[in-house]
């Protein structure tokens, strides 16, 4: 049963202990989520005028812990990280996050999982931030949208296609005093940014383009479909621009494609989902802004009308060194920050494909099921070595279980890849499906006990999680997570 009220008690315990500070040290995971609660925590820090820095990490593991501890300030305020080495933290730390903890402990241990909601869907970092933010002070529910951001960066919708529990309310508050409107909508990615055609053409989540032709003319078939609909299409032309009449329509024939071409009911249902809209005006920002951009950005700036599309925009920036360019986009500015931003996406988005086709591509850095001819029973793995940035591995091994082409969604899919930071230890990701949650698997687990005994660190969500091994472990460390993960799902 999940105790809301309790977790919102466990909030307010630990707003008067933020309140009550004169300094304040924020930290904060690098991902959508992570910048997203740290700029609620920033915000709510200074509406209570208490000096404050925050700082960035990839992952909370002892020696970064050690070095915050050894900063000098009344509070150290972790959020969207710190559950998993809660036990090692002093009375000057408080704890915002929803990953697996690693004690039961309620004292300054923000957590829903401590309170029996789930964190993997019911509620993100950026949300467990809001809830303190909101005790410290009413007027933060105007921070709820940011709040929004961070749980469908995290992907929390995914499962039922809405945000529900926890994050339901957050929706409501946001609708009600951020001015966020939520509908149920295609859930394509790119609504607010790609003209027309090319949002179908490229649509990989579900891949229209398979229903609307089997042709080579992709593009020349997107316009024919919109045109035999007498549906106007042209480069100026967006989906969030088209009349629900038009919408309705456009649905109607993709849903009538797909069932003739023998889609089952949970494809169609992929199709639609609960779609968050943001205002153009949030805390912070300034009027009239769009206005105030270089043209040639205008268009692309309105990633930050979609939930979906701004936590994209800020996971551009975190996963390549630049999580403070994505806070002060939070933060409301439109200027210097969101342009620095803006330009980061491309780049983003040529990191994550030419990640994807090596590993398509099969040989040294493909997705395999056997190590040294032994087959693995419940896993599949791939090793990006040097060439995939750490930093990006887990939105990467996401994609890739869950795309229609490469056909491995029966099983989690484990990823390794070099860490940056020049330590000895291998960066891992895994990434499960809702199916497999269901029948058991919990990969936070697997993945804390696998690299414990292989002289490492994990930690996550069921659905998905991370770990450090050391260099030269990664075979035992793979037949001890299938073993386990084999155990979870069969019973094995
Ligand atoms: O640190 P952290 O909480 O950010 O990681 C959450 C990750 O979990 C996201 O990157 C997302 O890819 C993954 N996730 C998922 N499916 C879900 C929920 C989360 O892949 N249903
Ligand atoms: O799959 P699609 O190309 O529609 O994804 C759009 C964007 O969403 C990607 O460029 C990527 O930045 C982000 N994404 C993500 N994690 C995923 C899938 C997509 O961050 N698992
Ligand atoms: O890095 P990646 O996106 O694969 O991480 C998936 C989940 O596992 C995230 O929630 C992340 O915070 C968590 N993780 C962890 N400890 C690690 C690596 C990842 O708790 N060493
Ligand atoms: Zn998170």
């Amino acid at each position: 049963m999940s105790d809301i009220s309790g977790f919102e008690r466990g909030a307010a315990e630990a707003a008067e202990k933020i309140k009550s500070a004169g300094s304040a040290l924020v930290i904060a995971h690098i991902d959508a989520d992570g910048i997203t609660a740290a700029s609620i925590a920033s915000i709510a820090l200074e509406r209570e005028e208490i000096e404050h820095s925050v700082k960035f990490i990839k992952k909370l593991d002892p020696p970064a812990l050690q070095f915050i501890l050894d900063e000098e300030c009344d509070v150290l305020w972790f959020v969207d990280l710190g559950s998993g080495m809660y036990s090692k933290m002093d009375e000057r730390c408080v704890v915002a996050d929803h990953h697996r903890p690693d004690s039961l402990e309620k004292e300054r241990h923000v957590n829903p999982h401590l309170y029996g909601i789930d964190g993997s869907s019911e509620v993100s970092g950026s949300g467990v931030a809001y809830a303190i933010a909101v005790a410290m002070d009413e007027r933060n529910r105007d921070l709820s949208a940011l709040a929004i951001v961070g749980a469908v960066g995290d992907f929390q919708e995914s499962a039922h296609s809405r945000l529900t529990g926890y994050n339901h309310k957050i929706v409501e508050d946001a609708v009600e005093y951020a001015g966020i409107t939520a509908e149920v909508d295609i859930r394509t990615f790119g609504k607010q940014t790609k003209p027309l055609p090319i949002l179908f053409q490229y649509s990989t989540d579900p891949k229209l383009i398979d229903y609307i032709t089997d042709q080579n003319d992709d593009r020349e078939s997107c316009i024919r479909f919109f045109t035999e609909l007498d549906i106007d299409v042209n480069e100026n032309i967006y989906w969030t621009q088209l009349d629900r009449n038009e919408k309705s329509k456009i649905v109607s024939a993709l849903v009538n494609r797909m069932i003739n071409r023998g889609c089952g009911v949970a494809d169609v249902r992929k199709l639609l989902g609960e779609i968050y809209t943001i205002p153009e005006n949030t805390v912070g920002t300034p009027d009239n802004w769009i206005e105030k951009l270089p043209e040639e950005m205008r268009a692309n700036a309105r990633v930050l009308f979609d939930a979906k599309e701004f936590a994209t925009l800020l996971n551009a920036c975190g996963r390549h060194e630049l999580p403070e360019v994505g806070m002060e986009v939070c933060k409301g500015d439109r200027s210097e920050y969101l342009i620095r931003a803006l330009n980061q996406q491309s780049g983003h988005r040529e990191s994550l494909k030419t990640a994807i086709e090596l590993v398509k591509l099969g040989e040294e850095n493909g997705i395999k099921d056997k190590i040294s001819g032994v087959p693995l029973n419940n896993i599949r793995f791939f090793n990006g070595g040097k060439k995939v940035k750490d930093t990006i591995l887990g939105i990467i091994t996401g994609m890739l279980l869950n795309s229609p082409e490469v056909q491995c969604s029966d099983r989690p899919l484990i990823a390794f890849a070099d860490s940056s930071d020049g330590s000895n230890m291998l960066k891992v990701s895994g990434r499960g499906t809702k199916e497999m949650v269901d029948r058991g698997l919990d990969l936070s687990l697997a993945m804390i006990k696998s690299s414990k005994e292989c002289g490492g660190t994990g930690g996550g969500h069921n659905i998905a999680a991370g770990a450090s091994v050391p260099y030269g472990k990664e075979n035992e460390f793979l037949l001890k997570l299938d073993k386990m993960i084999g155990q979870q799902i069969n019973g094995e």
